[in-house]
């Protein structure tokens, strides 16, 4: 039932060569329990696929890989007004989409021919031409995969957003959809004629239109505007339109462009088509290798023939700078990332005081090697698509300017000592339009607040940075489908929290690691962890301890971090450590795989 090393190309739309560990297919929920409940995969990275019409594979996944084949199609008529219309998860959307035009039940048609599976369209919101599946949802019968049992949410409980829901956040990883209950109408009336193209057909057709002419409308559309999925990979739109506060349309955004369109959405906001913006940033056409911008619909990023996963994500960062500069608008991928590598930056390697220190004359203070020169310690993430910040450090404005970061999706927070959230003010220019997650302790999380009181009053003095707190314990959570487990330690008598996301982990501040944390460290690939100096301090590591803790986890690669200028000058030290054991340093970039 499970397969080993499968090549699963074919399960997704973009059409890119990618293989997984593990793949494993079920057609019920009996046989996924059996699967959930085989011990060997519980350690293992679990992802679960619909269509592939919404994923990129950056690399290879070292995982399982489920897919449902749960078939069904049932309609029950409630009342002369409803009827309802429930599939299994792997059923085809589109041919879901004709079954419910061709038994004459309204509601679906404007959702036409969206490439993907009925499972997905609960998970991703799917929605076009003025329609979103949320909308037309009843309830979504799951798998809880923790409690191996069916549970059922009502469309209140799946919190629908735009291509957003309940099961890419809190839900993430532990609920596995089976089957989605639509609320239709018994009848061809199309009622949903207000987007773009759709408003004139009525007067186009000299009547009102049926829901096959709807739908006959809607295929037409986007077969001249999306590449045809049968011949031309892609993953539908690569980006979401971006939404913005309205004030900051007119105030920053018409200021560089005053063409730019936008549509008004609820509570004083506007959508801003992401199309539009990559046309007129001069993308259109653009290549990187395979990967390239289809010319009939900037939106999306079609593999020519020879992509690869990561000459689609170089091209999605290409785009992504470059309408950030010309817009001042940093589009968020609508696709889901899937990419296990993780890539590191040390934004700083120093102590509290930095190295060097204001008021020191030491060789290490004056030495002109740059390898001695530390900013406060923090570093940068890039997996999955996301960007994640370790420490908003005190060096941290220096630190943005100097490594060129221009988004951050999420700050994880080690512990609340200044050298470590002294930056945080600073990430005011990546929140101008959303509030940036901040994942801390209860602890934390209060000592922000008495610090920072500033930014979490109701009412705001305008432009001050905005956070979203979510408060963290020890336990393993998902940040937009990463998994992050939280690694305590202390400080002396202070908690701190290490973070390892897939086989990193980076470890500031300790002193001591409790026993059961060594646990959660197993098979850690790079260590990046403190190691003060040479000589014995109350709360941190000291080289030799530190040296002690690695052999003990023994990573392929660790970097050592939070150095001060009594640990020595960088080339006296480095030729005396052992060879997979390195001083980190400003600047230092590594790929874990
Ligand atoms: N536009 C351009 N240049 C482009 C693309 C678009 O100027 O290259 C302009 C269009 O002229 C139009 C505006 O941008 O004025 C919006 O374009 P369109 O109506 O094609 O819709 P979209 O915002 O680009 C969204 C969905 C599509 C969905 C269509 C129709 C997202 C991210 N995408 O695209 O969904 O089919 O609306 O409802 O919301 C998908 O999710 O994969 C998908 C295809």
């Amino acid at each position: 039932m499970i397969s080993e090393n499968v090549d699963i190309t074919g399960f997704t739309t973009f059409g890119i060569p990618v293989k997984t560990k593990y793949f494993a297919e079920y057609s019920s929920v009996k046989e996924l329990e059996r699967i959930m409940r085989t011990a060997e995969y519980q350690q293992s990275e679990v992802l679960h696929i619909g269509g592939g019409s919404n994923l990129l594979f950056v690399n290879d996944f070292n995982g399982l890989i489920l897919h449902s084949a749960i078939k069904e199609r049932t309609i029950y008529k409630k009342n002369d007004d409803t009827v309802y219309l429930i599939a299994g998860a792997g059923e085809n959307w589109a041919d879901l989409v004709r079954f419910s035009v061709d038994n004459n039940l309204s509601g679906l048609e404007n959702l036409s021919e969206i490439p993907g599976e009925a499972g997905a369209s609960a998970i991703q919101n799917v929605g076009a031409y003025g329609v979103e599946a949320g909308d037309l949802i009843f309830k979504v019968e799951c798998y809880d995969r923790l409690a191996h049992k069916v549970v059922t949410f009502s469309a209140e409980e799946c919190k629908f957003g735009y291509r957003d829901s309940f099961f890419k956040h809190e839900g993430r990883g532990r609920y596995y959809v089976l089957r989605v209950c639509f609320k239709l109408r018994p009848d061809t009336i199309a009622r949903n004629l207000d987007y773009g193209p759709l408003k004139t057909l009525a007067e186009r057709l000299g009547h009102a239109p049926s829901i096959r002419e709807v739908s006959d409308e809607v295929t037409q559309i986007r077969d001249e505007k999306l590449p045809d999925p049968q011949r031309i990979g892609s993953a539908g739109s690569f980006f979401k339109n971006p939404v913005v506060r309205r004030k900051y349309y007119e105030a920053e955004i018409l200021k560089r462009c005053a063409e730019v369109p936008c549509y008004d959405l609820p509570d004083d906001k506007v959508k801003i088509p992401a199309g539009w913006l990559i046309e007129h940033a001069g993308l259109k056409g653009c290549f990187i290798g395979g990967a390239q911008v289809y010319t009939k619909q900037c939106l999306v990023i079609i593999n020519k023939g020879n992509a690869t996963g990561e000459s689609v994500a170089a091209l999605c960062r290409h785009i992504q700078l470059t309408v950030h500069k010309k817009f001042g608008i940093w589009l968020q991928p609508e696709v889901n990332f899937i990419d296990t590598a993780v890539h590191v930056e040390i934004l700083g390697s120093g102590t509290s005081k930095g190295v060097p220190e204001p008021a020191c004359q030491c060789d290490v203070c004056t030495s002109s090697d740059s390898h001695d020169k530390r900013l406060r310690a923090s570093a940068l993430i890039r997996t999955h698509g996301m960007t994640l910040l370790i420490d908003p450090s005190a060096d941290f404005r220096e630190q943005a300017l100097r490594s060129k970061i221009f988004d951050i999706d999420a700050a994880l927070i080690t512990h609340q000592h200044y050298d470590h959230v002294g930056g945080i003010d600073d990430l005011r220019p990546y929140c101008t339009n959303k509030k940036m997650p901040l994942f801390v302790t209860e602890s934390v999380n209060e000592d922000l607040h008495r610090r920072l009181d500033y930014c979490f009053r109701e009412h705001n003095y305008p432009g001050v940075p905005g956070f979203e707190m979510h408060v963290i314990d020890d336990l393993p959570f998902y940040f937009n489908g990463l998994k992050i487990i939280p690694i305590k330690v202390m400080h002396a008598s202070l908690p701190i929290v290490g973070y390892r996301i897939g086989d990193f982990a980076y470890i500031t501040d300790a002193k001591t690691i409790p026993e059961e944390q060594y646990e959660k460290l197993q098979g850690v690939k790079v260590l990046v962890l403190n190691a003060l100096r040479k000589t014995p301090h109350f709360s941190h590591l000291t080289l030799q301890e530190a040296l002690d803790v690695i052999e003990r986890i023994k990573p392929e690669c660790a970097y050592l971090t939070h150095i001060c200028h009594d640990m020595g000058l960088h080339a006296e030290v480095s030729p005396t450590l052992p060879p997979h054991v390195k001083l980190a340093y400003d600047g230092l970039r590594f790929t874990v795989n």
